[in-house]
């Protein structure tokens, strides 16, 4: 039973309560993404997302930006740093910018095969190299997969290696990006994704390069029809959050924070690989012509830079 005093203060802590849960609001983290909400890291975002608002009661609300609303990779990497925004996801080409050991994970033909990669991503080599990066404000919480990356082209198809001589073909921002591109012949143009469609209708490019969900989902097959297989680039795309935010939330998060995100990189690979035939066939549809390209040559074009990368002393 209880008696008046006990009474009079169990319902102060239960107003207390309820006040202070209706006052409580939920910390946003904003995530940058250049991407539709089609594309399976969308989804690979919001498993973070709802795994992380459950396992915290509400505690955190994750809000993706897709479509470049926030910017380019190269502008949200920057929000992130300052603490301007709390994600993103950035292609690792990008990160390569602020530390060069970066290229090595993206070097073409680094990897054997998509197993190969997701060996080494659903893995723990990475991680201290992933956490090296805290100096610069950031720190990758994991890398995300983007299939292999091919070349295709607005006016004639790249059967071979000869095919691609002098051709304007857009690169993603970095050096490494740029030599690949001059060792296989052609011209890498660095410019960011959102450019990339009226620039080769223009006339601007000859083409670009990138893997078949990409190419799909920003209907790159309606100014480049053909698709030549060339495999020639696994790069990581690379989940980073801002050391200031992180830093900022209890220790107890960081941990869930860090353990969704593995998580979340396995989910990736899978929808990842439930998606990839999709939009290879919805880009023949549209009228895209696949082509089989002896990838040896390419692989053999690319060995210089691998070799003179792999020498490079660390900055
Ligand atoms: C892929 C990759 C992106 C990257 C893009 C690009 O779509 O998933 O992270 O931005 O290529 O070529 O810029």
């Amino acid at each position: 039973m209880f008696n008046i005093k006990q009474r009079k203060l169990t319902a102060i802590t239960i107003i207390g309560l309820l006040t202070s849960y209706n006052s409580i609001a939920a910390t946003e983290i904003k995530v940058a993404f250049n991407q539709s909400d089609k594309h399976p890291q969308y989804s690979a975002l919001q498993y973070f997302g709802d795994r992380l608002s459950n396992e915290t009661n509400g505690k955190y609300k994750v809000n993706i930006f897709p479509n470049e609303l926030l910017g380019d990779q190269r502008a949200s990497l920057e929000l992130v740093q300052n603490g301007a925004i709390q994600m993103s996801i950035v292609a690792n080409p990008l990160v390569e910018n602020y530390d060069k050991t970066f290229s090595v994970i993206g070097l073409p033909y680094i990897y054997t095969s998509p197993e190969h990669q997701e060996k080494i991503f659903t893995s723990s080599i990475l991680d201290d190299l992933f956490k090296s990066t805290a100096k610069f404000g950031f720190e990758v919480l994991g890398s995300y997969t983007a299939g292999a990356r091919s070349i295709y082209t607005k006016n004639t198809p790249v059967k071979s290696i000869a095919d691609l001589n002098g051709k304007k073909i857009r690169v993603m921002q970095s050096d490494t990006m740029i030599k690949m591109l001059s060792c296989m012949g052609g011209v890498g143009v660095p410019m960011n994704q959102g450019e990339v469609y009226t620039a080769i209708q223009q006339g601007v490019l000859d083409g670009a390069e990138n893997n078949e969900i990409t190419y799909a989902d920003l209907k790159q097959y309606e100014v480049a029809p053909y698709f030549s297989q060339t495999r020639h680039l696994m790069v990581p795309d690379l989940l980073i959050i801002s050391s200031q935010f992180l830093s900022s939330i209890p220790e107890a998060d960081q941990k869930l924070v860090k353990n969704i995100a593995k998580d979340s990189i396995k989910k990736e690979f899978e929808m990842w690989n439930a998606q990839i035939q999709k939009s290879e066939d919805l880009a023949k549809e549209k009228g895209a012509t696949f082509i089989e390209v002896d990838i040896k040559p390419f692989q053999e074009s690319c060995k210089k830079l691998q070799d003179d990368l792999i020498k490079t002393p660390e900055q």
